[in-house]
């Protein structure tokens, strides 16, 4: 039977989703990736090592799995051809990366718009990756973005050409330096080359491996808080990093994707402005930021930590469909001897166990309503459910019976095999 495994951030990201997906990777006959672009950091470590992947689904680590990059992705061609040339050096074979012929790409003015765009907006910044990534896909909406596809038409020169005059002049009008658009011209003939070899139909191509009977697993990036329709709008990503980005971007469709994992750790973590209801903007998130080691794998700025919030990841368990949870970093928590879980919130009086619309724009007013949970144990490289500390159980037991969905895969630390699977 076919399988198509779908790994979904449930929080802000950096959940943990490259850990699980590499995991599942082992046993899958093709690793996909089909939303966001390099905004995205997953880490990887395996024995020790440390791998940051950006673009490329974690799987292609493992041998007898091929790599696809969907047409969802937005494409920086520099930023993958680093990303190749780094997995040549660790002995990877790059022929199994395919990559969508609809893929969009991401331009230099694509990474000056986004400062500018942050800049405009003042006090209201995002506080973006500045990858580019909010301009790239406004381009596509706009109808004016181009595609890998595009690159091997005879127009594409004379497009490229347009958007960076058009683009250019925004950069003169507020005093941003202007770009120099032989180069990039230049440079994108050239990425065209050496594109082509990677260059494939990934729909069709996923559909005949799935009449095949093979297994998939699908990396999502970013998370469900992020997500420019069901998250914190404005101050998310500009694409569906929710299971319906899953579907446009990769081309499959609902009934194709048979488990869905949602990953969370057992705190939270938010990088960049926006809403946080259970932050801990105090020694509390500063411990947890150093026992976790939260600092971004794409720009390395000190994550924002608090408690797992079960009002916001029960939402995120039904929007995407959850079939069962990856909880990391319980080994984290375990370090910091007591630990609180949100299970309510509460807002002019109000008692609200599941999410409201009545939240949005009150964030600041509401009320975290916390179970306090003792979890002093050492628990570092576990592998064995049973053997697991009580107290680490209740603390499990009491976020399933929120969420209403299994915890299937427990992180017990950062490396690949720090994980107990139930
Ligand atoms: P992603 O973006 O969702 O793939 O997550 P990131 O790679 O950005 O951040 C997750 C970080 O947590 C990485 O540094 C992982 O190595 C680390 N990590 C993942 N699971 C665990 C765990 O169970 N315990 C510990 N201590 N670290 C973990
Ligand atoms: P992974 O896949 C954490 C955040 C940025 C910013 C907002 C918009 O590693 O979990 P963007 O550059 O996308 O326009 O920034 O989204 N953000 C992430 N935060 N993990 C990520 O990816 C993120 N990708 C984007 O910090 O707040
Ligand atoms: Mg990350």
């Amino acid at each position: 039977m076919a399988k198509v495994s779908v790994v979904l951030g449930l929080n802000y990201g950096d959940e943990g989703k490259g850990k699980v997906s590499t995991f599942l990777a082992s046993n899958s006959d093709i690793a996909l990736r089909c939303t966001g672009g390099n905004n995205a950091g997953h880490t990887v470590e395996l024995n020790g090592q440390k791998i940051v992947f950006h673009l490329i689904p974690s799987g292609i680590l493992n041998d007898k799995t091929e790599a696809v990059i969907g047409n969802g992705v937005v494409l920086d061609p520099k930023v993958l051809f680093e990303e190749i040339d780094a997995l040549q050096e660790l002995g990877v074979d790059l022929k199994k990366l395919h990559i969508s012929t609809r893929a969009h790409l991401i331009f230099l003015y694509h990474l000056v718009e986004d400062k500018l765009q942050e800049f405009l907006k003042g006090d209201d910044k995002v506080g973006t990756t500045a990858r580019g990534i909010g301009p790239c896909y406004m381009d596509k909406a706009n109808r004016i973005g181009l595609r890998i596809i595009d690159m091997y038409s005879d127009t594409f020169e004379n497009k490229l050409r347009r958007n960076i005059k058009n683009k250019n002049q925004i950069f003169e009008l507020y005093g941003f330096p202007t770009l120099d658009e032989e180069k990039i011209v230049a440079d994108y003939l050239n990425y065209r080359d050496r594109l082509k070899p990677y260059v494939c139909d990934t729909v069709s191509y996923l559909h005949r491996a799935i009449e095949e009977d093979k297994t998939i697993v699908c990396e999502g990036a970013q998370a469900t808080g992020l997500d420019m329709d069901l998250g914190d709008y404005p101050m998310v990503t500009s694409s569906n990093p929710t299971i319906g980005g899953i579907q446009t971007g990769s081309g499959l469709g609902a009934k194709d994707l048979t488990d869905i994992y949602g990953v969370c750790k057992a705190y939270a973590s938010r990088v960049g402005e926006g809403p946080f209801i259970s932050e801990q903007n105090n020694e509390i998130g500063d411990t947890i930021r150093e026992l976790g080691h939260e600092y971004g794998a794409t720009t390395k700025r000190p994550r924002r930590c608090g408690w797992m919030d079960l009002v916001a990841l029960k939402y995120a368990v039904r929007i995407n469909s959850i079939t069962s949870l990856a909880l990391n970093h319980l080994d984290t928590i375990g370090k910091l001897k007591r630990a609180k879980l949100c299970v309510a919130y509460k807002l002019n009086d109000k008692l609200y166990d599941e999410y409201s619309d009545d939240i949005i724009g009150h964030e600041e007013e509401v009320t975290p309503i916390y179970e306090d949970f003792d979890t002093d144990f050492d628990i570092n490289g576990q592998k064995n459910y049973d053997e697991l500390d009580e107290k680490a159980k209740v603390y499990i037991k009491r976020i399933e019976k929120h969420l209403n969905v299994p915890v299937k895969f427990i992180g017990t630390g950062p490396d690949n095999d720090d994980m107990i699977i139930r």
